[in-house]
């Protein structure tokens, strides 16, 4: 048992009743009777499994309160480095970069920052990318459609994985996407997402972000010459004007907006079809009624939600269901858990594509709620939309799902399918 009572403190947790540690393979590929056993056992535990030790938080209300908290920092990427004696500077050139990006940091900077790039997110900016995006989407699918021998594909490959970074680059203003950006997000993601992560993946994921930097730096040149009408060339002018600080703090942002989008579209385009094709009256009911497919969206991210958990720092002490949390320690809200809490949502193990409880925790809440959301929701709309018309008869090719192995990012490696079967 990994996840245990912490007895230093004073004040007593009820102990963990699992007797396995918590992230193994029986847990990736469903944690959700995990987090069941979790919640059921009391609404906070210590775990040593998460860097080294965390808080963990099973109920929704709880998970909430952390997201929107002040009494909890977003300043976290202090864990990276920690007590990695062996790699001395291995990773400090990578947490001091990331460090100063939107997601890990706190008021004042947050709010300054987060007002730059939001107007790359206005509705007409996305209204603007709408068309390209749909044509992205579309060429995927005709891809597909062209490779007449095949019987089955892999979802994951031939969309799921190619799409997100093709929007990414729509919306930074990159013409050319290099091959490099979806290993260097996906270095990223293996690092961030593991809760210890090896020497290996520290290295691949400080070796990737050299190079995204390289690249933003060259890119960044650029815009300054010639700006368009781009989120990048949006930050640039804000450096201008003084309202991002340095070239640091400008490269901070694009390797991150890079990432954030990346590995976690692609779990909800993953995880959603495989969902609706689970449930085939699911898939048949929104054939029928299309217009279910905004509401269809929000249950398949609060069903599986590719970000399972994100963390926080105490920024002061506090009691919290008895328990003395001090200055400094980690607080991991597990969103995958508050996402089946039965006190927030009706029959919560159940796929409803009409449940209407309102939207879930998968963007996170409070002052870092997702930037992508909208984007993300309109992008899977048209990929689902697609795949309702283009081919009815989807069905999946191989029953057992194959789950990848982060705990904090949830979604498939492979989603073989038939396109064609009963089209
Ligand atoms: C299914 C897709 C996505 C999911 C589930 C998702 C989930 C999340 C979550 C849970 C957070 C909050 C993290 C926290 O509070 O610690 C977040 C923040 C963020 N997301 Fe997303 N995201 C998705 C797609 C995107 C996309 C497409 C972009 C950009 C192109 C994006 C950009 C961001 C940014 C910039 C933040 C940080 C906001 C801040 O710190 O103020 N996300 N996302």
């Amino acid at each position: 048992m990994s996840a245990a009572n912490r007895g230093d403190r004073g004040a007593e947790p009820r102990p963990l009743a699992l007797a396995r540690p918590l992230v193994d393979a029986v847990f990736l590929a469903n944690p959700y009777p995990t987090y069941r056993a979790l919640r059921e056992a009391g609404p906070i535990h210590w775990s040593e499994e998460f860097f080294g030790g965390a808080w963990l938080l099973t109920r929704h209300a709880d998970v909430e309160l952390v997201l929107r908290d002040p009494r909890f920092s977003a300043q976290r990427t202090g864990t990276w480095v920690k007590g990695r004696e062996g790699a001395p500077g291995e990773l400090s050139g990578f947490q001091q970069l990331f460090a100063r990006a939107l997601l890990f940091l706190d008021a004042p900077d947050h709010p300054r920052i987060r007002k730059v790039l939001n107007a790359g997110f206005r509705p007409d900016i996305l209204q603007g990318l709408a068309p390209h995006i749909e044509q992205v989407v579309t060429e995927l699918l005709d891809r597909v459609d062209q490779v007449e021998h095949l019987d089955t594909f892999d979802f994951i490959e031939a969309v799921a994985r190619p799409l997100p970074v093709r929007v990414i680059t729509l919306l930074l203003g990159i013409e050319r996407p290099q091959e490099d950006f979806m290993a260097w997000s996906e270095d990223l993601a293996s690092f961030i997402g593991e809760p210890r992560p090896s020497r290996d993946q520290a290295r691949r994921a400080q070796a990737s972000l050299v190079a995204m930097s390289r690249y933003f730096e060259s890119l960044l040149a650029l815009k300054r010459q010639t700006p368009g009408d781009d989120l990048v060339s949006r930050l640039v002018a804000a450096e201008a004007r003084g309202e991002i600080h340095d070239g640091a703090e400008l490269l901070a942002q694009c390797a991150m907006l890079l990432f954030a989008g990346h590995e976690t579209t692609r779990h909800l385009l993953g995880s959603g079809v495989q969902a609706l094709l689970a449930h085939p009256a699911q898939w048949q009911r929104l054939q029928r009624e299309p217009e279910l497919l905004p509401g269809a969206v929000r249950e398949l991210l609060r069903f599986d939600s590719p970000v399972q958990y994100t963390g926080r720092r105490v920024a002061t002490d506090l009691v919290l269901h008895g328990q003395q949390l001090r200055r400094g320690e980690l607080v991991l809200p597990l969103i995958g858990a508050a996402s089946r809490d039965p006190a927030r949502y009706r029959d919560p193990d159940t796929l409803d594509i009409t449940r209407g409880q309102g939207a879930s925790l998968a963007f996170g809440s409070g002052p870092h709620v997702c930037m992508g959301a909208a984007l993300t929701l309109m992008e899977a709309q048209m990929v689902f939309w697609q795949l309702l018309k283009r081919w009815p008869g989807l069905s999946l090719a191989d029953a057992a799902p194959r789950w990848g192995d982060k705990p904090a990012y949830r979604g498939l490696v492979a989603l073989p399918l038939r396109s064609r079967a009963s089209a």
